[in-house]
């Protein structure tokens, strides 16, 4: 596989016969490369960064540099997926000239494209950033950054007056150059409607099977914390499990000189040895 472009992904519509699209989340240089190696079309440094990395409770904790930090760890990597860098809440919502100047953060941390969650009201920064070259993914439905107006992490667009300002969004979003668009936490029938309605791909999370892709979160997948799991969560991993497990081990060699063994040590030659007076001492 060869560095996938925008274009590339833009072009993939299940509906004209492209292969669903998967991202996955990812934060550092190992994650990357182990969703580059496993084959993901996108990687996507998510703001969730706040929640499954550093701890926080929602992800409206983290700024622009943090997640510029962890974007170049990402493209340090050099993943052949596609690198989309998270905006954060408060750096695409004062005004379009700050939007392009924080995007161009990530981008020259190594990020080939940017994701900005928010429907119509963002589409001055959406129009402002496609102009300065930098591709837009957009993210609706539920949108995590707006945890408190929401009040809290709900399914969105339920009733029939929802649902089509939903679809409207998305029909706004593509016209003004999103590449792609992120759908969280709809329905089924209405994620098809707006799948149907545009005709960039969409990739969804808690949003069912009628997408152009699916995003899961890299811990979630993995299994690296034992939380709440959503129900739009498959894990095919314990790696929580297997890791306590493992450190458990090391813990009980240390505890009972089992670990390091002679192999695990670094030894004196029998030149060196006795120059140190240590005859017969042993490396
Ligand atoms: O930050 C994130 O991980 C996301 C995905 C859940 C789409 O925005």
């Amino acid at each position: 596989m060869s560095k996938l472009t925008v274009p590339m992904i833009s072009a993939r519509k299940v509906a004209k016969g492209a292969d669903p699209l998967v991202m996955v989340t990812a934060y550092d240089a190992p994650g990357a490369r182990v969703a580059s190696e496993a084959g993901a079309d996108l990687i996507l440094v998510g703001d969730s960064l706040a929640m499954v990395v550093l701890g926080y409770d929602d992800t409206l904790q983290v700024t622009i540099d943090d997640m510029a930090h962890h974007v170049g760890a990402v493209a340090r990597a050099k993943p052949e997926s596609l690198i989309v860098g998270d905006m954060p809440w408060m750096s695409f919502h004062v005004s379009p000239e700050e939007t392009v100047r924080n995007a161009a953060k990530l981008i020259r941390a190594g990020a080939q494209s940017v994701k900005l969650e928010g429907g119509r009201k963002r589409l001055p920064m959406i129009e402002r950033l496609v102009a300065a070259e930098i591709p837009v993914m957009g993210h609706i439905g539920l949108t995590p950054q707006s945890v408190n107006t929401m009040g809290g992490f709900k399914v969105q667009a339920r009733q029939a007056e929802a649902a089509r300002k939903l679809v409207q969004a998305a029909k706004s979003l593509a016209h003004a150059g999103c590449f792609a668009i992120v759908l969280e936490g709809v329905p089924v029938k209405v994620t098809r409607m707006v799948t149907e309605a545009v005709d960039v791909p969409t990739i969804g999370i808690g949003a069912g099977p009628h997408c152009d892709g699916q995003v899961l979160v890299y811990h979630d997948i993995l299994g690296i914390e034992d939380r709440f799991v959503p129900r739009f969560v498959r894990r095919y991993a314990d790696v929580r499990g297997v890791s306590v497990d493992a450190m458990r081990a090391f813990a009980a060699d240390v505890r009972s000189g089992a670990f390091p063994n002679d192999d695990e040590a670094y030894h004196l030659t029998d030149e060196q040895a006795d120059a140190l007076g240590l005859y017969g001492s042993g490396g």
